[in-house]
């Protein structure tokens, strides 16, 4: 069941649903995340940024606890492993020879000729070998990982660039950053709907919303309707792990046998990600 993003991100397209991207922080991760799909029967995009994979070991170390926990675990719903935020076409070369499904260049720093020029680049490599690609444009602010943008630097993508990006590169989806932020929202999020539904008039693609925690839910079916078939989702997995691991160290001072507390937060992000594949409409899909 590994496969790229193409077709599942296409179905919810059409079908008007959008497929979660949860990001990989860990084994716990790995295994809740699997666990939800197979359990909602829900295609599920694993997120793994590069200093994720870093602190788990490194891109091969990824893949094989992915694979191995596809094959004990008995998962038959289709499954991406996708680079998240890649820095640079060699990230993504690196990521793709170790067996990843699919990659993001995430090269919006950049003048948009640069960018173009880059995310081609990786497509070709990529489609050769059956991997899907994602882009982005403008600039998703907040932080995630090493990826820090601050409100002067965000930015709202300007549909006739992204309508050339797309078309110039041949991404399989796309990301227009459109006051989306990682991490948790300073107050109500200002999503701009109305570049949304543009860039989808103009580009056709399956669009990617980033940023996906503390998003409302009547924001979400409205993105949904405009074309976003990929929701990323990662603070708010953390967050509620943090929670329940909190809990349990706060109510037990002796304990110490990290299953005690690793446990009861992996149920949690297995309850939120089952949350958010309802929320999404991706449950019963697969
Ligand atoms: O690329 C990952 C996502 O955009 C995660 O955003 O941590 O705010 O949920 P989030
Ligand atoms: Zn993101």
């Amino acid at each position: 069941p590994l496969v790229s993003m193409k077709e599942m991100l296409e179905k919810g397209k059409e079908n008007h649903y959008a497929v979660g991207q949860f990001n990989l922080n860990n084994l716990e991760y790995t295994q809740a995340i699997l666990q939800a799909a197979e359990e909602e029967k829900s295609p599920v995009i694993l997120g793994v940024s590069e200093g994720a994979a870093r602190y788990m070991g490194g891109f091969k170390v990824v893949v094989a606890m992915v694979e191995a926990l596809i094959e004990e675990y008995g998962i038959t719903v289709p499954v991406a492993i996708h680079l998240d935020h890649g820095s640079s076409y060699e990230a993504c070369a690196k990521a793709i020879h170790a067996g990843f499904t699919s990659v993001m260049i995430d090269a919006s720093a950049l003048p948009l000729d640069e960018n173009i020029a880059v995310t081609k680049k990786v497509v070709e490599l990529a489609h050769f070998h059956g991997v899907s690609v994602e882009a982005e444009l403008g600039r998703v602010g907040g932080q995630e990982d090493d990826l820090i943008v601050d409100d002067a630097e965000a930015m709202y993508a300007i549909p006739e660039e992204c309508d050339r990006l797309v078309r110039e590169t041949g991404v399989d989806c796309f990301a227009p950053a459109l006051g989306s932020v990682h991490g948790p929202y300073k107050g109500e999020p200002n999503l701009g709907f109305d570049g949304m539904e543009e860039v989808m008039k103009l580009t056709g693609v399956p669009l990617v919303l980033h940023g996906g925690t503390g998003i409302p839910t009547k924001d979400i079916q409205r993105a949904i309707s405009l074309g976003t078939a990929k929701i990323n989702v990662n603070t708010e997995n953390q967050i509620n792990q943090t929670k329940a691991i909190r809990e349990v160290l706060n109510n037990d001072l002796d304990v110490y046998d990290p299953r005690k507390y690793l446990g009861p937060g992996r149920d949690a992000i297995k309850e939120t990600v089952i949350g958010k594949m309802r929320e999404f409409g991706s449950s019963q899909k697969a």
